[in-house]
């Protein structure tokens, strides 16, 4: 991939879905972005009136977190948990706070909401990923 075409990849935003169907601590809307090799999956969730992106892959092995589609809150609300191994990421910062990848992060991705619809995109300086 030449210079140019991976500054298009970077900078291009993505529908994820409808805000409205954004659960504070529940239920999340997943999409699929470009990335440098191909399309990456990433997803959005709500946490204390706040939305967060990140890409679908967790810090431990690159699979994606949700046991069920859109399904990356443990029980209590308070957490990403990925279905593999049980790793526990903080929502807002992406942080592993428990689980084999302890100390390491989600990819996290810029955020916005357009017109009631979710849109993400990699950030800047994800351009190596
Ligand atoms: S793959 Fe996510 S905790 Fe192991």
């Amino acid at each position: 991939m030449n210079a140019s075409a991976s500054a298009t990849w970077k900078t291009v935003w993505t529908d994820a879905g409808c805000a409205s169907e954004l659960v504070d601590g529940g239920a999340g809307l997943r999409t699929l972005i470009p990335g440098p090799g191909g399309e990456v999956c990433a997803f959005v969730v709500r946490y204390e009136g706040q939305n967060f992106a990140y890409l679908n892959r967790c810090a431990h092995v690159p699979v994606e977190l949700d046991w069920l589609e859109g399904a990356f809150f443990d029980d209590t609300g308070h957490f990403l948990v990925c279905a593999t191994h049980g790793a526990m990421y903080e929502p807002k910062t992406g942080l592993c706070v428990d689980g084999p990848c302890r100390g390491r992060s989600l990819e996290a991705l810029d955020c916005r909401i357009d017109n009631g619809r979710v849109q993400v995109r990699r950030q800047q300086r994800s351009a190596h990923a």
